[in-house]
């Protein structure tokens, strides 16, 4: 048996409230099944202070998200996982509900070796924990745009002209890809400190930085061949003004903050459904044809494109300047309490670093 503590420090969310306690070590969790990771790193995703809030829907095949950004190493890995104790992995969180939140010190990932073939990625970056960045958002949007590409019979973003709303995480990750893949690349924000991070790390250059004002002006209407919707919530405003900057043909494309029963234009598609289900569909709009379109969650090539593309153009993909600031896992209640509430706002990524390894007590 590895060297495992006989307690470990886990959080809870419960009712809204975030708590940090240390547990038993599941001894018994310990099965054949089971992989489990010691964490280095994680990170707070929108979706986490969304859980908080209750503002996010659940889906049932692969369960809450709170805690599912993390690096690690595995600490144990059962007889039939196919893993081994040292494997530094990553998690992909849409493959089974069947697993602990990875806002703690270990993470318990149960599952068939299928299964554990898909939500456990093996990180091929063994120095990922010197300029450390997460992987699983950056396989969202590989995905999100791979798809985009496949439902569009489009070979490549040459030459295409795409908008995107909100410079938060997503929408910074969307920039770097669609630029490398060939677009000319305009980001449009509501506020003017996630701009300001993003053109001072260098992410955005200054004409590529707007605010969202900007994107209702009749200068920038009817301009671009793909509109990238990638804020918190994807209001009826916000796709409004996402249809008005695309230009006739023009797809919109819906990644992020749409609810069960959303639709745009209001009562027509059905935009949370065609997003979680992939799929697009021509709408009219205000004398415009727009394809509608979305995608959700990522698979493990998803994850090894991320890593190819960063290995290979490090600086078309600088996703460790993301980070604005780190925490330690004692601090992570408060202050994802204080995102939550809107009482904290912080650019990018906030990364909790997990302190080296505890002595184990036993
Ligand atoms: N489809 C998928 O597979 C997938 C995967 C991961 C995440 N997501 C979703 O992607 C979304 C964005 O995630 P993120 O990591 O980029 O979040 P983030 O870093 O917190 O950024 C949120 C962005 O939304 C903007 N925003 C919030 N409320 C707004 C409003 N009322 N009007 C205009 N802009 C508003 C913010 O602008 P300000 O700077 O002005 O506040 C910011 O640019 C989340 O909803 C998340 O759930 C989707």
């Amino acid at each position: 048996m590895p060297n495992l503590p006989a307690t470990y420090v886990t959080t809870a969310l419960r009712g809204g409230v975030v708590s940090l306690g240390a547990s038993p070590f599941p001894q018994d969790a310990l099965g054949d099944d089971t992989v489990v990771i010691k964490t280095d790193h994680l990170g707070i995703c929108r979706a986490d202070t969304k859980e908080i809030l209750g503002s996010r829907d659940v889906m049932e095949d692969r369960g809450p998200l709170f805690g599912h950004e993390l690096v690690g190493a595995v600490a144990f890995a059962g007889t039939a996982t196919g893993f081994q104790e040292g494997d530094l992995v990553t998690l992909n969180p849409n493959i089974t509900p069947t697993r602990t939140t990875g806002f703690a010190e270990y993470v318990f990932v149960h599952g068939t070796k299928e299964q554990l073939d898909q939500a456990v990625v093996r990180v091929p970056e063994p120095r990922l924990r010197d300029g450390v960045w997460m992987p699983e958002p950056f396989a969202c949007i590989v995905h999100a745009l791979g798809k985009l590409l496949e439902l569009t019979r489009l070979p490549s973003l040459r030459g295409k002209r795409v908008g995107i709303i909100g410079a938060g995480c997503a929408g910074l990750m969307f920039a770097m890809y669609a630029r490398h893949l060939g677009a000319v690349v305009a980001v449009f924000n509501r506020g003017e400190m996630r701009s300001a991070f993003a053109r001072r790390q260098g992410i955005l250059a200054e004409g590529e930085s707007h605010s969202l004002a900007d994107a209702r002006t009749p200068a920038q209407q009817g301009r671009f061949d793909i509109v990238i919707v990638a804020p918190t919530i994807a209001t009826t405003e916000l796709l409004e003004t996402a249809a008005g900057l695309a230009a006739d043909g023009a797809v919109l494309f819906v990644y992020g903050g749409t609810r069960n029963g959303d639709s745009f234009p209001v009562g027509q598609v059905n935009i949370d459904a065609l997003r979680r289900q992939e799929r697009i569909e021509s709408v009219r709009y205000r004398g415009k044809r727009i394809r509608v379109s979305g995608a959700y969650g990522c698979l493990r090539q998803d994850y090894e494109e991320g890593f190819r593309l960063h290995a290979e153009h490090p600086h078309a993909f600088p996703l460790e300047k993301l980070t604005s600031r780190r925490i330690s896992l004692d601090e992570f209640p408060g202050r994802v309490m204080e995102i939550a509430a809107g009482a904290a706002d912080f650019p990018g990524k906030v990364l909790i670093t997990i302190s080296p390894a505890r002595t184990p007590d036993r």
